[in-house]
């Protein structure tokens, strides 16, 4: 079938207070627009033409020039915003599909189910709609005592009559490009908003003598995001499908309402999320996992078996069988491997770990290669910023750090040294070596009563008054 769409995103998304077009904030990680095209493609129509406005820049970098823009100067209201597309659709001939762009609900099957419609009988459009608890705002879709669809009224516009009608308009539509042409032509402002409405178009092909069928669809499906509240809404909406999913492939996840989860993300299963948790990105998360609770991760490839408390990651990779958290910060860029402890208040950023390396506690690894074994004591830190430039450290298999140690920029620890605990170790440690840099102890005998510095029983009462603490 030769088919194409119009996407009307021109508005200036006022209600939204944002410096940024409506159509390119992100529900479930994916922006607005981009959700309406993922849909239409996956519908099997590619040929798209997005109506833009004074924001189309952003839209442009978000789909990208695979798709045709046309500029929208004046918003007359959506009827002349599919004007705007009438030199794309001239000649065309089959079928055009409509869509708000700024409806994220939209769903494949739906315009699949719209095209069925079309091509089942002879209709000069197909409107998409659903039932509305409460449809104020809406167009209201008008039937005939036969049920046939007559008219679509706008909220503005209705009467007292119409306004109880709950059946709303979605304001997706199918149309045979020719006719939408020629109804398009013959369009007026005289209504309520002077504006030209593209729903006129409707009870313009009816009088024309056509006939305009209808596929009914969840109210949810039909969600536009006009504010702030309705972006929240559809989050959600959006959050609460992407959980079932994964529930449904095996994934465990143990409270809907804190887990928020990318569309994007890929988790295996018998994984457990608990609570807290937001994976984002594109996320990819194995079998057997326990993540959370409290846990971010943003573009991290987790393997099987691995369990991340109350931790951050970004762009990096996890091996299986490891233990993170908690509180552990893995910054971009890290190749964690297999069998690997990141403790407590550990930060690791741009460096590579390899196997069964230990680093249970307070610890900072920055740009450095770490090589298998490795045991970090508390409070080690790789010094990788000299005040000019970041480079980090190379530490071999085997080698133990005691706690407390600076390892300089640059430096090598040969596999199988040992590194004494207080040293700064600013120059190379040759294998099976201990590095030690430290000044020796000295102990003054009786200090403590020849200073009179006996500390006794002289202990501290907190006061349980929180303002004090
Ligand atoms: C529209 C429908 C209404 C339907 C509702 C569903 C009309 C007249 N009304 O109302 O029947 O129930 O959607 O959500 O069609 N746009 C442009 N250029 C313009 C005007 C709008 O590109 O000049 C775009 C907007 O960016 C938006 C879409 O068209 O993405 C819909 O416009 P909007 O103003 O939100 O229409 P509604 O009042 O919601
Ligand atoms: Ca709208």
């Amino acid at each position: 079938m030769n088919i194409c769409a119009v996407v009307m995103a021109a508005g200036d998304g006022k209600r939204m207070k944002s410096a940024y077009s409506k159509v390119v904030h992100q529900v479930a990680g994916k922006p607005i627009i981009k959700w309406v095209y993922d849909a239409l493609c996956e519908a099997g129509c590619e040929e798209q033409v997005y109506i833009v406005g004074d924001k189309q820049e952003q839209i442009r970098d978000v789909l990208g020039e695979g798709v045709a823009y046309v500029f929208q100067e004046q918003r007359l209201g959506t009827g002349h915003a599919v004007m705007q597309a009438e030199p794309f659709l001239e000649g065309r001939g089959g079928f055009v599909i409509v869509l708000p762009g700024d409806s994220p609900m939209v769903s494949a099957k739906t315009i699949a189910k719209a095209v069925d419609a079309m091509e089942s009988a002879d209709y000069a459009a197909v409107v998409i709609t659903a039932t509305a608890d409460d449809p104020t705002g809406y167009g209201r879709v008008v039937r005939d005592e036969n049920g046939n669809v007559l008219k679509i009224v706008e909220h503005r516009d209705c009467s007292e009559e119409e306004l109880k009608i709950r059946e709303i308009n979605s304001s997706m539509y199918i149309f045979k490009t020719s006719l939408l042409l020629s109804a398009l032509g013959r369009l007026s402002a005289q209504n309520a908003q002077k504006e030209y409405y593209l729903t006129d178009t409707i009870d313009i092909l009816i009088r024309d003598g056509g006939t305009v069928g209808s596929v009914i669809c969840d109210f949810e499906d039909t969600l536009g995001v006009n504010d702030r509240y309705q972006l929240m809404k559809a989050s959600n909406i959006m959050n609460r499908r992407i959980l079932m999913k994964h529930m449904m492939n095996g994934v465990e996840i143990v409270d809907e309402n804190t887990t928020w989860i990318h569309t994007a993300v890929e988790i295996g299963r018998d994984t457990i999320i608990l609570p807290g948790t937001r994976l984002m990105g594109n996320t990819v998360i194995g079998e057997d996992c326990i993540i959370g609770e409290n846990t971010r991760l943003d573009g991290v490839q987790v393997g099987n078996g691995t369990t991340i408390d109350s931790s951050i990651a970004t762009e990096s990779v996890i091996g299986s069988d490891c233990r993170i958290g908690p509180f552990s910060h893995i910054r971009p860029g890290c190749l964690i491997k297999d069998h690997v402890t990141i403790g407590a208040y550990v930060e690791v950023k741009g460096s590579e770990i390899d196997e069964y390396t230990r680093a249970r506690h307070l610890t900072y690894i920055g740009d450095s290669k770490v090589g298998k074994n490795v045991n970090f004591g508390a409070g080690t830190v790789t010094c990788n910023f000299d005040g000019q430039d970041k480079v980090g450290c190379t530490i071999e298999d085997n080698v133990f750090v005691g706690g407390n140690a600076n390892i300089l920029s640059s430096v090598v620890l040969g596999h199988d040294s040992y590194i004494a605990a207080g040293s700064t170790i600013n120059e190379d440690v040759p294998s099976y070596a201990l590095g030690i840099a430290r000044k020796e102890q000295e102990n003054k005998g009786d200090w403590v009563t020849k200073r009179n510095r006996l500390r006794g029983a002289n202990y501290i009462k907190l006061d349980n008054r929180r303002s004090e603490l």
